[in-house]
């Protein structure tokens, strides 16, 4: 069983995503000076198996990388895009991070991470293990342990393998996942849930499984409220100043 984790109430969503642009280096820089103790992020992998922050399979949406898939294209070519430009002017040129540049600077701002682990499809073990490696090789696991989310079962069992001591967790978009087995199966300690398909009742049955049930992504500070009344213990948003 790993350490007790000391979440926070708010969990800086993709780095402070609603004043910089998500999942780089800016946007964690300024949930730490917003004052966010913890941040999730996503890791997925290039062609060439580099480990690089981003949500999307496609570059399209937070680069200008039009509609290549990141599956599909290298590390080289994913260095030289602009990842900024797109959320503000005052962000071009802004690179896409790679995991290992992202831990380094979290562990200099002393911030807590939770990592998403973001696999394409037929590349999960392959980014688990990398994503694994990495933090082990980057990332004072013992004095700041880490969360490890995904929604993928393949990760989950990669992770639980290779790495039982790390706190893992899973992640529900909707009920149709059974989330009840991959909990006890991976013998997971949290839950991130969509917020906009818990009840109380769900709550409830979530804790019979989990240490810690947390859920995304809350921008309004009412609800993040009612969340907490119901029993979430966290919750992910791009406003890390949510309840200040
Ligand atoms: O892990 C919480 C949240 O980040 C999951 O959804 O799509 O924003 O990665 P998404
Ligand atoms: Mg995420």
């Amino acid at each position: 069983m790993s350490k007790d984790l000391h979440l926070s109430r708010v969990i800086a969503h993709r780095g402070a995503s609603a004043y910089a642009p998500e999942n780089t280096l800016a946007a964690m820089r300024k949930a730490h000076a917003m004052g966010a103790q913890w941040v999730e992020f996503d890791v997925m992998l290039t062609a060439d198996g580099e480990a690089i922050i981003m949500h999307d399979d496609t570059l399209r949406r937070t680069t200008n990388g039009k509609k290549r898939l990141v599956a599909e294209t290298s590390y080289n070519d994913i260095a030289q895009l602009d990842a900024g430009s797109w959320f503000a002017k005052q962000y071009a040129q802004e690179p896409v991070p790679t995991l290992h540049e992202l831990l380094n600077l979290l562990k200099k701002l002393k911030i807590n991470i939770n990592l998403e682990i973001k696999p394409t499809v037929g590349k999960e073990a392959e980014t688990a293990e990398k994503s694994i490696e990495i933090l082990k090789q980057f990332w004072p696991v013992a004095e700041s342990p880490p969360m490890i989310s995904t929604q993928s079962e393949i990760c989950l069992s990669v992770v639980h393998k290779i790495a039982p001591e790390l706190c893992l967790g899973t992640v529900i978009h909707q009920w149709n996942e059974p989330w009840q087995n991959w909990s006890q199966d991976y013998a997971c300690q949290s839950v991130s849930v969509n917020h906009l398909i818990l009840s109380p009742e769900k709550i409830m049955e979530l804790r019979k499984y989990v240490k810690y049930v947390l859920a995304y992504t809350v921008n309004e500070p009412w609800r993040a409220h009612e969340l907490f009344e119901w029993g979430v213990d966290s919750v992910f948003s791009d406003k890390p100043d949510l309840l200040s």
